[in-house]
């Protein structure tokens, strides 16, 4: 199964700082060297986290399974076209939103969808559409010819209990669905150690994306020893 790692907030906490660090591209190489088999990075129209140099040192590294995740915007668009990554996720996006919210609606927008699909596709990317695992949207992408889904798991993560066994349900009708139709099947959002192996047992599904959680326990993990950098320097 593919690992992408999402680096955004590698981003964000350079950006509250209007800063040079920490580089997200400088983590690419810790990434991989622990496992990962590809980087995600999401452009936002806002520039929150990840700017247009980030994108373009991270379409520059040789070798580099890169995923670009952006809005189906004609600005994108042509970046995307420009980068080439070897994958573009299609997200849907709102400027008030703290994370993506909700899977892109294929089936309302298939026209202007189709013809960014058939673009980028063009352009030498694999588009995966994020969605919600919904029969409709799974039907939708296929119709639209993205050669990949990703499922939104931000639902089943913010759950518990019945309510979580019922949407993990879901997903996994929506993976068999898309796997059925051809499709390849990748998963995402609100992904954490506690609540990944339920995921990871859906057969169909071959590729995960994951940012926060990982972030969140590197913070943890490195915590002691970056202080203890700190004190030696103080020592010395
Ligand atoms: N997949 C998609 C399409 C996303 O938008 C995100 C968040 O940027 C992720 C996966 C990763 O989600 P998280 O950061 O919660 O692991």
């Amino acid at each position: 199964m593919h690992l992408g790692v999402n680096i955004d907030h590698i981003a964000t906490l350079r950006q509250a700082r209007k800063t040079t660090y920490p580089d997200p591209v400088a983590a690419v190489g810790l990434c991989l060297a622990g496992g990962a088999d590809g980087i995600t990075a999401h452009l936002r129209e806002d520039r929150r986290h990840i700017v247009d140099d980030d994108m373009h040192r991270l379409a520059e590294m040789p070798g580099l399974h890169l995923n670009m995740e952006m809005a189906a915007s004609n600005e994108m668009v042509a970046i995307c076209c420009k980068l080439k990554p070897l994958a573009a996720c299609l997200v849907p996006e709102k400027r008030e939103e703290l994370t993506t919210e909700g899977g892109l609606d294929v089936a309302a927008h298939q026209a202007r969808l189709a013809s960014v699909v058939a673009c980028l596709t063009e352009a030498g990317s694999r588009v995966s559409m994020f969605i919600d695992p919904d029969a409709a949207q799974v039907k939708a992408s296929h119709a639209i010819g993205a050669p990949v889904i990703e499922l939104h798991t931000g639902h089943y993560a913010n759950l518990s209990g019945t309510a979580q066994r019922e949407e993990l349900a879901r997903i996994v009708a929506a993976a068999k669905l898309a796997a059925d139709l051809g499709l390849i099947v990748h998963a995402g959002h609100g992904l954490t150690l506690e609540n990944t192996p339920a995921i990871v047992a859906i057969r169909e599904i071959e590729g995960l994306n994951i940012g926060h959680a990982i972030v969140a326990d590197a913070v943890f993990k490195g915590l002691e020893c970056a202080v203890r950098d700190f004190k030696d320097v103080m020592r010395r």
